[in-house]
Protein backbone atom coordinates (compact mmCIF):
# COMPACT_ATOMS: atom_id res chain seq x y z
CA UNK A 1 0.00 0.00 0.00
CA UNK A 2 0.92 3.28 -1.02
CA UNK A 3 1.55 6.11 2.89
CA UNK A 4 1.62 9.49 2.45
CA UNK A 5 3.68 10.77 5.67
CA UNK A 6 2.46 14.51 6.63
CA UNK A 7 5.29 16.44 8.15
CA UNK A 8 6.33 19.83 8.87
CA UNK A 9 3.13 21.68 9.00
CA UNK A 10 2.14 25.32 10.29
CA UNK A 11 2.71 25.40 14.24
CA UNK A 12 5.84 25.93 16.52
CA UNK A 13 6.58 22.23 16.50
CA UNK A 14 7.06 22.37 12.91
CA UNK A 15 10.84 21.11 13.33
CA UNK A 16 9.96 18.65 15.43
CA UNK A 17 7.68 17.21 13.16
CA UNK A 18 10.25 17.42 10.23
CA UNK A 19 12.52 15.02 12.22
CA UNK A 20 9.61 12.78 13.40
CA UNK A 21 7.90 12.37 9.66
CA UNK A 22 11.90 11.47 7.92
CA UNK A 23 12.34 8.65 10.63
CA UNK A 24 8.85 7.54 10.09
CA UNK A 25 9.34 7.79 6.19
CA UNK A 26 12.22 5.94 6.64
CA UNK A 27 11.43 3.51 8.64
CA UNK A 28 8.49 2.38 6.38
CA UNK A 29 10.27 2.37 3.56
CA UNK A 30 12.39 -0.35 5.13
CA UNK A 31 9.33 -2.65 6.14
CA UNK A 32 8.12 -2.10 1.82
CA UNK A 33 5.82 0.33 1.71
CA UNK A 34 5.60 2.85 -1.06
CA UNK A 35 5.91 6.15 0.79
CA UNK A 36 5.31 9.92 -0.22
CA UNK A 37 6.54 12.88 1.93
CA UNK A 38 4.13 15.26 2.14
CA UNK A 39 5.20 18.99 4.10
CA UNK A 40 1.84 19.76 5.11
CA UNK A 41 1.32 23.18 3.76
CA UNK A 42 -1.78 25.21 2.46
CA UNK A 43 -2.09 23.13 -0.44
CA UNK A 44 -2.42 19.55 1.41
CA UNK A 45 -5.31 18.90 -0.53
CA UNK A 46 -4.23 18.91 -4.04
CA UNK A 47 -0.74 17.15 -2.83
CA UNK A 48 -2.82 14.52 -1.23
CA UNK A 49 -5.16 14.05 -4.47
CA UNK A 50 -1.87 14.09 -6.27
CA UNK A 51 -0.07 11.37 -3.85
CA UNK A 52 -3.94 9.73 -3.98
CA UNK A 53 -2.23 7.58 -0.85
CA UNK A 54 -4.43 4.51 0.81
CA UNK A 55 -3.79 5.45 4.08
CA UNK A 56 -1.32 8.77 5.68
CA UNK A 57 0.49 8.54 8.27
CA UNK A 58 -0.26 11.52 10.06
CA UNK A 59 3.29 12.66 12.05
CA UNK A 60 2.23 16.15 12.49
CA UNK A 61 2.08 18.29 15.99
CA UNK A 62 1.44 21.33 17.32
CA UNK A 63 -1.76 23.67 15.94
CA UNK A 64 -3.52 22.11 12.81
CA UNK A 65 -2.07 18.82 12.63
CA UNK A 66 -2.62 17.76 16.49
CA UNK A 67 -6.06 19.49 17.14
CA UNK A 68 -8.42 17.87 14.91
CA UNK A 69 -8.07 20.13 11.93
CA UNK A 70 -6.16 18.03 9.58
CA UNK A 71 -8.13 14.57 10.61
CA UNK A 72 -11.07 16.77 9.72
CA UNK A 73 -9.84 17.09 6.21
CA UNK A 74 -8.72 13.58 5.87
CA UNK A 75 -12.45 12.40 7.18
CA UNK A 76 -13.66 15.10 4.58
CA UNK A 77 -11.44 13.23 2.24
CA UNK A 78 -12.42 9.97 3.09
CA UNK A 79 -8.57 9.13 3.57
CA UNK A 80 -7.77 6.12 6.48
CA UNK A 81 -4.76 8.08 8.76
CA UNK A 82 -3.09 7.14 12.05
CA UNK A 83 -3.59 8.67 15.35
CA UNK A 84 -6.53 10.35 17.06
CA UNK A 85 -9.72 11.22 15.81
CA UNK A 86 -11.46 14.88 15.38
CA UNK A 87 -13.05 14.70 18.71
CA UNK A 88 -10.23 13.06 20.63
CA UNK A 89 -7.39 15.52 18.64
CA UNK A 90 -9.36 18.22 19.79
CA UNK A 91 -9.53 17.98 23.55
CA UNK A 92 -6.71 16.74 23.60
CA UNK A 93 -4.73 19.62 22.62
CA UNK A 94 -6.96 21.78 25.06
CA UNK A 95 -5.21 20.95 28.31
CA UNK A 96 -8.05 22.36 30.17
CA UNK A 97 -10.98 19.94 28.62
CA UNK A 98 -9.17 17.53 28.74
CA UNK A 99 -7.99 17.49 32.48
CA UNK A 100 -11.75 17.95 32.76
CA UNK A 101 -12.45 14.91 31.34
CA UNK A 102 -9.53 13.16 33.58
CA UNK A 103 -10.67 14.25 36.42
CA UNK A 104 -14.40 13.10 35.87
CA UNK A 105 -12.65 9.88 34.85
CA UNK A 106 -11.23 9.87 38.82
CA UNK A 107 -7.60 10.55 37.49
CA UNK A 108 -5.05 12.87 39.52
CA UNK A 109 -4.93 16.54 38.02
CA UNK A 110 -3.08 19.29 39.23
CA UNK A 111 -5.56 22.53 39.77
CA UNK A 112 -5.24 24.87 36.79
CA UNK A 113 -6.77 28.03 35.68
CA UNK A 114 -7.51 30.17 32.44
CA UNK A 115 -7.41 33.47 32.63
CA UNK A 116 -6.33 36.35 30.60
CA UNK A 117 -2.34 36.47 30.05
CA UNK A 118 -3.05 40.61 31.43
CA UNK A 119 -4.38 39.22 34.72
CA UNK A 120 -1.42 36.31 34.67
CA UNK A 121 0.94 39.45 34.62
CA UNK A 122 -0.71 41.85 36.84
CA UNK A 123 -0.04 39.12 40.11
CA UNK A 124 -0.16 35.67 41.26
CA UNK A 125 -3.31 33.39 40.46
CA UNK A 126 -2.76 30.70 42.67
CA UNK A 127 0.32 30.94 45.67
CA UNK A 128 3.53 30.40 43.69
CA UNK A 129 4.91 27.56 42.88
CA UNK A 130 3.16 27.34 39.93
CA UNK A 131 3.55 27.43 35.68
CA UNK A 132 1.80 29.28 32.83
CA UNK A 133 1.74 27.84 29.51
CA UNK A 134 -0.46 27.89 26.85
CA UNK A 135 -3.87 26.23 26.41
CA UNK A 136 -2.70 24.08 23.10
CA UNK A 137 0.89 23.81 22.14
CA UNK A 138 3.41 20.42 23.11
CA UNK A 139 7.13 20.22 23.37
CA UNK A 140 7.37 22.94 26.14
CA UNK A 141 6.75 25.87 24.07
CA UNK A 142 5.80 28.80 25.88
CA UNK A 143 5.90 27.34 29.58
CA UNK A 144 7.08 29.45 32.15
CA UNK A 145 8.04 28.17 36.20
CA UNK A 146 7.34 30.75 38.52
CA UNK A 147 9.26 29.54 41.60
CA UNK A 148 7.98 29.24 45.35
CA UNK A 149 9.86 32.47 46.44
CA UNK A 150 8.91 34.33 43.35
CA UNK A 151 7.24 37.85 44.28
CA UNK A 152 6.53 39.12 40.73
CA UNK A 153 4.69 37.42 38.32
CA UNK A 154 6.49 36.22 34.99
CA UNK A 155 6.28 38.82 32.16
CA UNK A 156 4.99 36.43 29.05
CA UNK A 157 6.63 36.69 25.89
CA UNK A 158 4.93 37.71 22.63
CA UNK A 159 4.81 34.00 21.73
CA UNK A 160 1.75 33.72 24.37
CA UNK A 161 -1.62 33.42 23.48
CA UNK A 162 -4.35 36.12 24.76
CA UNK A 163 -6.00 33.34 27.28
CA UNK A 164 -3.09 31.39 28.90
CA UNK A 165 -3.30 28.57 31.63
CA UNK A 166 -1.95 28.80 34.61
CA UNK A 167 -1.42 25.49 36.89
CA UNK A 168 -0.15 24.59 40.30
CA UNK A 169 3.25 23.32 40.05
CA UNK A 170 3.23 19.57 40.39
CA UNK A 171 6.54 18.25 41.98
CA UNK A 172 8.83 15.26 41.46
CA UNK A 173 9.78 13.13 38.63
CA UNK A 174 9.01 13.50 34.99
CA UNK A 175 7.58 9.92 34.26
CA UNK A 176 5.76 9.05 30.60
CA UNK A 177 3.26 6.10 29.44
CA UNK A 178 2.87 5.24 25.91
CA UNK A 179 -0.06 3.43 24.82
CA UNK A 180 -0.76 1.34 21.87
CA UNK A 181 -5.18 1.58 22.02
CA UNK A 182 -7.73 -1.07 21.37
CA UNK A 183 -8.56 -1.49 17.13
CA UNK A 184 -8.60 -3.70 14.26
CA UNK A 185 -4.56 -5.06 14.86
CA UNK A 186 -5.20 -5.39 18.68
CA UNK A 187 -8.37 -6.10 21.01
CA UNK A 188 -7.62 -4.32 24.32
CA UNK A 189 -5.02 -1.36 24.62
CA UNK A 190 -1.70 -1.94 26.03
CA UNK A 191 0.81 0.14 27.86
CA UNK A 192 4.13 0.10 26.95
CA UNK A 193 6.31 0.82 30.63
CA UNK A 194 7.21 3.71 32.17
CA UNK A 195 10.02 5.82 31.31
CA UNK A 196 11.70 8.09 34.18
CA UNK A 197 13.26 11.39 32.55
CA UNK A 198 15.92 12.69 33.98
CA UNK A 199 17.07 16.04 33.37
CA UNK A 200 19.22 18.81 34.89
CA UNK A 201 16.63 21.72 35.19
CA UNK A 202 13.42 21.78 33.55
CA UNK A 203 12.36 19.14 30.83
CA UNK A 204 12.24 21.91 28.47
CA UNK A 205 12.49 22.07 24.42
CA UNK A 206 16.18 22.13 24.27
CA UNK A 207 16.48 19.08 26.52
CA UNK A 208 13.61 16.93 24.68
CA UNK A 209 15.24 17.45 21.62
CA UNK A 210 19.02 18.29 21.73
CA UNK A 211 20.68 14.35 21.70
CA UNK A 212 21.85 14.04 25.20
CA UNK A 213 19.67 16.70 26.82
CA UNK A 214 17.59 14.77 29.07
CA UNK A 215 18.55 10.83 30.34
CA UNK A 216 15.61 7.99 29.77
CA UNK A 217 15.71 5.73 32.14
CA UNK A 218 13.30 2.69 31.43
CA UNK A 219 11.95 1.04 32.91
CA UNK A 220 12.06 3.64 35.12
CA UNK A 221 13.61 2.70 38.81
CA UNK A 222 10.21 3.20 40.56
CA UNK A 223 7.74 0.59 42.98
CA UNK A 224 6.14 -1.67 40.67
CA UNK A 225 2.84 -0.43 42.48
CA UNK A 226 3.58 3.28 40.60
CA UNK A 227 4.81 2.09 37.53
CA UNK A 228 1.35 -0.06 37.56
CA UNK A 229 -0.41 3.00 38.16
CA UNK A 230 1.31 4.92 35.19
CA UNK A 231 0.25 1.98 33.49
CA UNK A 232 -3.30 1.85 34.21
CA UNK A 233 -3.57 6.22 33.86
CA UNK A 234 -2.94 5.73 30.71
CA UNK A 235 -4.70 3.36 29.74
CA UNK A 236 -7.34 5.51 31.28
CA UNK A 237 -6.57 8.23 30.15
CA UNK A 238 -6.67 7.57 26.58
CA UNK A 239 -9.97 6.11 26.69
CA UNK A 240 -11.56 9.05 28.65
CA UNK A 241 -10.64 11.29 25.36
CA UNK A 242 -11.62 8.37 22.95
CA UNK A 243 -8.29 8.07 21.34
CA UNK A 244 -7.08 5.68 19.04
CA UNK A 245 -3.70 4.14 18.00
CA UNK A 246 -0.25 5.48 19.96
CA UNK A 247 -1.00 8.09 22.67
CA UNK A 248 1.63 9.37 25.01
CA UNK A 249 0.81 9.88 28.74
CA UNK A 250 3.03 12.34 31.16
CA UNK A 251 3.01 12.79 34.88
CA UNK A 252 4.36 13.70 37.60
CA UNK A 253 5.50 11.83 40.53
CA UNK A 254 6.24 12.86 43.82
CA UNK A 255 7.41 9.67 45.10
CA UNK A 256 7.18 11.61 49.12
CA UNK A 257 3.68 10.89 48.95
CA UNK A 258 3.62 7.51 47.09
CA UNK A 259 0.99 6.64 44.98
CA UNK A 260 -0.86 10.05 46.28
CA UNK A 261 1.72 12.14 44.59
CA UNK A 262 0.97 10.64 40.89
CA UNK A 263 -0.54 13.34 38.81
CA UNK A 264 -1.30 13.03 35.25
CA UNK A 265 -0.20 16.59 33.11
CA UNK A 266 -1.23 15.59 29.50
CA UNK A 267 -1.71 13.55 27.09
CA UNK A 268 -0.15 13.39 23.76
CA UNK A 269 -2.12 12.47 20.90
CA UNK A 270 0.42 12.78 18.55
CA UNK A 271 3.78 11.75 20.55
CA UNK A 272 6.93 12.36 18.90
CA UNK A 273 9.02 10.19 16.51
CA UNK A 274 12.05 11.68 16.31
CA UNK A 275 15.62 10.16 17.35
CA UNK A 276 15.37 11.28 21.11
CA UNK A 277 11.49 10.70 21.36
CA UNK A 278 10.50 8.65 24.16
CA UNK A 279 7.22 6.51 23.07
CA UNK A 280 10.22 4.77 19.87
CA UNK A 281 12.80 4.03 22.66
CA UNK A 282 9.50 2.56 24.89
CA UNK A 283 8.04 0.82 21.85
CA UNK A 284 11.82 -0.95 21.65
CA UNK A 285 12.52 -2.09 24.91
CA UNK A 286 8.89 -3.64 24.51
CA UNK A 287 10.22 -5.53 21.90
CA UNK A 288 9.25 -3.52 19.07
CA UNK A 289 11.33 -2.14 16.74
CA UNK A 290 10.79 1.49 15.14
CA UNK A 291 9.75 0.37 11.81
CA UNK A 292 7.19 -2.61 13.31
CA UNK A 293 5.53 0.30 15.51
CA UNK A 294 4.96 2.47 12.22
CA UNK A 295 3.74 -0.65 10.88
CA UNK A 296 1.36 -1.06 13.76
CA UNK A 297 0.40 2.29 13.31
CA UNK A 298 -0.74 1.97 9.14
CA UNK A 299 -2.54 -1.40 9.48
CA UNK A 300 -4.11 -0.29 12.75
CA UNK A 301 -5.23 3.21 10.88
CA UNK A 302 -6.47 0.87 7.41
CA UNK A 303 -8.06 -1.82 8.23
N1 LIG B 1 4.72 17.27 21.49
C1 LIG B 1 5.80 16.32 21.30
C2 LIG B 1 6.02 16.05 19.88
C3 LIG B 1 5.56 15.07 22.07
O1 LIG B 1 4.66 15.04 22.84
O2 LIG B 1 6.31 14.11 21.89
MG1 LIG C 1 2.90 17.64 24.87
Amino acid sequence: PRVAVLMGGLSAEREVSLSSGRECAAALRGEGFDVVEIDAGHDLPDRLAEAAPDVVLNALHGRWGEDGCVQGMLEWLGLPYTHSGVLASALAMDKQRSKAAFAAEGLPIAESRIVPRAEAEAGHVLPPPYVVKPNAEGSSVGVYMVAAEAAAPPALGPEMPAEVMVEAFAPGRELTTTVLGPGPVQDAACALGVTDIVTEGWYDYAAKYTPGGSRHVLPAEIPAEIAALCEDYAIRAHAALGCRGVSRTDFRWDERRGAEGLVVLELNTQPGMTPTSLSPEQARAAGMSFGALCRWMVEDASC
